[in-house]
């Protein structure tokens, strides 16, 4: 708290993140993951037990082929959040993103918001996370605060611009990021906010050196709706569809996937997606807004279930499609229909 106990300005917006994107999600209907289908074949070879989800990225190796991406802290109402997903991070063995720190490398009375998910998982992969406006001493601070395996560096223009008291220069980002992923001592994960990547931007986050790109695509929490909805003049509702959804992302990337760790968030909703972003050539999927509905709604235990639920149904869905694993997944068929084979066409991506 700030003066008089009230909330600090970027304290109360952390909160109304968290209200606007709960609210979002019990509104979500279509997805772009929809107009991804597999190509079943009749017969499968695969033996159950032999099948293998875990995954690489961030020098790593990874139980789960999804993690619980970047949200919140800040302000002693997202704590709680915090809490909980970090006691589903501890019982599961899901990697965990904190939200961005930067609050608490101003105001230190939040930082227990943060602390909190390294106090409840001591050994768990846990990544910090940082606007890219911050330079590498801010980055080495972040990565201090959380005892961190590594970081996320968010870029976040659309949010920014709509946001009332949103940055209005974004001229020092790259630099920046080269600065921070030649100097930091854990991997550095280069992540969207729900806008997605095109081809081009991860061609420059690979010519800066960065290895972990988590496209973040459009298709689950929006950021210019939250932001739009937190001002009062200038209606940017109008920009409601910026941005390219999360399979589009991931058709720029394909050309890319051998270089770099590519990542994908952004409206993933059940094991399902996670699948057809894993065949798409995703290393894992991050998941935010569902497993903060998951958290608020059915509490920690039964999202614990639900989780290693997730798990077994993922082994099911690779034994259905005749795969050993996540690499044998990426060879498999899909056929693409709708928007998606629009975009793939307009994109000339095979
Ligand atoms: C976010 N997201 C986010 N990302 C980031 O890099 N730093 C942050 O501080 C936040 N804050 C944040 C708060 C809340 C409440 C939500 C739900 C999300 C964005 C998040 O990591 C992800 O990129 C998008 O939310 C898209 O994924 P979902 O929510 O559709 O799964």
């Amino acid at each position: 708290m700030t003066k008089k106990n009230q909330p600090s300005l970027a304290q109360q917006r952390k909160d109304d993140h968290v209200n606007l994107a709960l609210e979002q999600q019990s509104k979500l209907q279509t997805s772009a993951f929809d107009d991804i289908r597999f190509m079943h074949h009749s017969f499968s070879e695969v033996k159950f037990d032999q099948i293998d989800t875990s995954t690489q990225w961030a020098n790593t190796t990874h139980r789960f082929p999804f993690y619980i991406n970047g949200m919140t802290g800040g302000s002693t109402y997202t704590k709680q959040f915090n809490d909980s997903l970090s006691k589903l991070a501890h019982e599961t063995g899901l990697a965990m993103a904190s939200g961005s720190v930067s609050v608490a490398l101003k105001e230190p009375e939040v930082r227990d918001s943060f602390t909190i998910i390294r106090k409840n998982n001591p050994n768990g992969f846990v990544m910090a996370n940082l606007g890219a406006h911050h330079d590498l001493e801010n980055a080495k601070r972040a990565v201090d605060l959380l005892e961190a395996n590594a970081l996320q560096i968010h870029l976040n223009t659309p949010q920014e611009v709509v946001m009332p008291e949103g940055d209005r220069d974004f001229s020092t980002w790259k630099e920046n990021i080269q600065q921070i992923v030649e100097g930091l001592d854990v991997p550095v994960i280069v992540k969207e906010v729900g806008f997605g990547m095109s081809k081009e931007t991860m061609e420059e986050l690979i010519s800066l050196g960065v290895k972990n790109i988590d496209v973040s695509g459009r298709g689950g929490t929006n950021f210019v709706n939250i932001e739009n909805d937190r001002r009062d003049t200038i209606d940017f509702s109008l920009l409601g569809e910026w941005g390219q959804t999360t399979p589009e992302s991931l058709l720029e990337s394909l050309s890319l996937q051998k270089e770099v760790n590519i990542l994908a968030s952004g409206g993933v909703r059940s094991f399902y997606d996670i699948v057809k972003a894993l065949a798409l050539g995703a290393k894992a999927t991050g998941l935010s807004g569902k497993l903060l509905q998951t958290v608020h709604l059915e509490g920690v235990d039964t999202a614990t279930q639900i989780v290693l639920d997730w798990e077994k149904a993922i082994k099911h869905m690779l034994l259905l499609l005749n795969c050993h694993n996540i690499q044998e997944l990426q060879e498999t068929q899909l056929l693409l229909s709708g928007p998606l084979r629009e975009y793939a066409e307009l994109r000339k991506i095979d």
